[in-house]
């Protein structure tokens, strides 16, 4: 069941808070993330840039899903792209 949980928080990060933390490596938040997007950096590469979210290697210990956090950054910059 709690892994049932982790994996409905992660299906829909429109739910999540600003605060929320999306890439548990860097312990970048979505408010920073989406903050990036709406500056322009609209894609993985630019995100991973600005952010540093995304370029961490130790998803398996510290993200609750045990993989990298690329998945939910590509869902926030379609959330944005579908909100201009
Ligand atoms: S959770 Fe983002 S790089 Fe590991």
């Amino acid at each position: 069941m709690k892994f049932f949980t982790q994996a409905k928080r992660y299906d829909d990060v429109s739910t999540l808070s600003d605060e929320d933390l999306i890439c548990y490596c860097l312990e970048v938040d979505k408010g920073t993330i989406v903050q990036a997007i709406r500056n322009g950096a609209v894609t993985l590469k630019a995100i991973k840039e600005a952010t540093t979210a995304c370029t961490g290697n130790e998803c398996a210990e510290k993200n609750p899903n045990k993989r990298c956090c690329s998945k939910e950054i590509k869902q926030l910059i379609q959330l944005e792209a579908e909100n201009v």
